[in-house]
């Protein structure tokens, strides 16, 4: 099969885990024949030093002609920690965000069985937890408007806002994953202070109705965020508002033992964007010990999801268990003997073959 990938590395330690998440694409090529064509663009910090803008016109192009994109990181300390610059790295992300219409993030987490002791949580409380966390990715409080300042700058404000029909487009998506997996499916909202929460969970009761095959239950974000980490194995399908989602899923983290694992899919109106959840980690730039596990599983989401290659994408998913269950990591989960970023991307994707063997049709 023939497809075309956009190729946005993005800043930090982006440009790193994307090349070894390309040279598991190849390999894949070669392994099922298919032919993909790549094209790289620009987005966030390195976008603005050469054009200005954190998403040139160009980037925008670029993914929607694309079948799939695949994405680094984005950031950079020279604007963290400058608060008046004009133009910020993530805004790029945003506005991609916002121009392909992604209105649903999908961050599964699950244990892999040989990482178990790398968590700082107990074995027992997270062996066996799998679960899916959909953020809401196009509203909330990161778009909502008014945003800005007054009295001279003095004081600050943003918007949060939700519309029935944006919470109904992410309810359905929820439900439908609820009930492809167990069945179960716990919206996370802050109902008891917030009048969108009211308006979110309102909606998920009524829609809950068209889908009585599925228990849908309700709990505020604080508790959530205690129990994620107390009882994860109670989850199986979380849906939360875009915020919520962002910071529920770096905590959910710690449970599989490095936040360079969790791969994620942004998909919504136009191409569907592939990209692990960690930031651009600017402290391990250039230094070859970023951990690029959850790149190389966001090219297996991109390969199912956007290309519906099902064994493609269990090959690799196979190819990076056989790897980790070897003790083949970098330093974040095995700081005695670890290997570099590129070697772990060159030995999962020699290994891809091989496993295929028994995946390929
Ligand atoms: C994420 C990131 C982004 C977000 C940033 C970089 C804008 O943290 O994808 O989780 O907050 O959504
Ligand atoms: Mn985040």
């Amino acid at each position: 099969m023939h497809k075309k990938i956009a190729v946005l590395p993005g800043d930090g330690i982006g440009p790193e885990v994307v090349d070894q998440g390309l040279k598991v694409l190849k390999a894949v090529e070669e392994t099922f024949g298919h032919s993909f064509t790549y094209e790289e663009a620009l987005i966030g910090a390195a976008a603005i030093d050469k054009t200005g803008a954190a998403l040139p016109e160009e980037t925008l192009k670029c993914c929607m002609d694309a079948d799939a994109v695949l994405f680094g990181a984005i950031g950079h300390p020279k604007y963290d920690n400058d608060p008046k610059a004009k133009v910020r790295p993530e805004q790029g992300l945003l506005a991609l965000r916002k121009g392909l219409g992604l209105y649903a993030n999908i961050r599964p987490v699950a244990t892999f069985d040989k990482l178990l002791d790398r968590s700082p949580l107990k074995n027992d409380r997270i062996q066996g937890a799998d679960f899916v966390v959909v953020r809401e990715l196009t509203g909330g409080i990161y778009f909502g408007e008014p945003r800005g300042r007054r009295d001279n700058g003095t004081v600050a404000f943003d918007t949060c806002v939700y519309s029935k029909e944006e919470v109904t487009r992410i309810g359905r998506l929820a439900f439908e994953m609820a009930r492809s997996r167990k069945g179960r499916l716990c919206s996370v909202d802050k109902a008891n202070v917030l009048e969108t929460s009211r308006l979110w969970r309102e909606t998920m009761q009524e829609l809950g109705q068209e889908y009585p095959d599925v228990e849908l239950s309700h709990q505020f974000v604080d508790s959530a965020a205690m129990d994620l980490i107390v009882n994860p194995k109670r989850f199986d399908v979380i849906v939360t508002e875009n915020m919520f989602g962002d910071i529920l899923t770096d905590e959910a983290s710690v449970i599989t033992g490095s936040l360079g694992l969790l791969p994620s899919a942004s998909i919504g109106e136009k191409t569907s964007v592939f990209e692990p959840i960690h930031g651009s980690f600017p402290q391990a730039a250039g230094k070859n010990i970023a951990n690029p596990v959850a790149t190389i599983l966001s090219v297996a989401k991109l390969l199912e999801e956007a290309f519906q290659m099902t064994n493609e994408a269990q090959a690799v998913r196979l190819a990076v268990e056989r790897a980790l269950g070897e003790g083949k990591m970098t330093p974040d989960l095995n700081e005695k003997d670890p290997l570099t970023t590129s070697a772990l991307g060159d030995y999962i994707s020699s290994i891809v073959p091989s496993v295929s063997v028994s995946t390929a049709k």
